[in-house]
């Protein structure tokens, strides 16, 4: 405690730390809470799956593009108005982090939103985030399809309480990201506001 009392920049560095900790983890429009930590489950849990959606160049894709590849896969929206630009900026760091084991890799962003997410959207939108991320839209049923097969839970959720949907909705959604192996079968996944490197060194451990 002495350390702190004589060091008011210790402070703010604390004080700091946890605002942006907050920030992350309760969301400010309320993205599904997590609990914080990596977690890794054994296999067979049933999360994952077959799905056919359109790739951000308009392609139809199916997990079987990806075979002999690790994905890591996120599901969200780009109107989202903050964790799943955050979820994706780690993502996209924690694979290159993974140096030249990071083609090894597959970083995916699925919308569960597609009526405002159209492929061409999509493409501007993971450009941001990293070169190779690929960004998956489809028709509603192929999203709606694609969610169910990886449990992900989503709900539009009108502007105005009550109100009708109308354009400017949020979606409320599950916020993990999957990482499934070289036959798209499930192994882990990373919830809210992970370190990159420790998503990392997750990945390095099954690569
Ligand atoms: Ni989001």
């Amino acid at each position: 405690m002495d350390k702190f009392r004589r060091n008011p920049v210790l402070w703010l560095i604390v004080l700091g730390a946890i605002l942006v900790y907050s920030v992350l983890e309760g969301g400010l429009l309320g993205d599904k809470k997590g609990d914080g930590t990596a977690t890794t489950l054994a296999t067979g849990v049933g999360i994952g799956g077959p799905f056919a959606l359109v790739d951000q160049n308009g392609q139809t894709v199916t997990h079987e593009n990806f075979a002999g590849k690790l994905m890591l896969v996120y599901f969200g929206f780009t109107f989202c108005p903050d964790i799943c630009l955050a979820e994706l900026m780690i993502m996209g760091q924690a694979v290159d982090l993974l140096g030249p084991q990071a083609e090894e890799v597959v970083p995916i962003f699925i919308t569960v939103d597609p009526k405002r997410d159209p492929p061409e959207k999509m493409k501007d939108y993971v450009a941001a985030f990293h070169p190779r991320m690929v960004g998956l839209s489809g028709s509603e049923e192929q999203v709606t399809a694609a969610a169910k097969a990886y449990r992900v839970y989503y709900k539009y959720m009108p502007a105005k309480k009550d109100g009708e949907l109308g354009d400017d909705y949020n979606v409320d959604h599950t916020s993990y990201i999957y990482l499934m192996d070289r036959s798209g079968n499930y192994l882990a996944h990373f919830t809210k506001g992970q370190d990159p490197q420790a998503i990392a060194d997750g990945i390095k451990k099954v690569l």
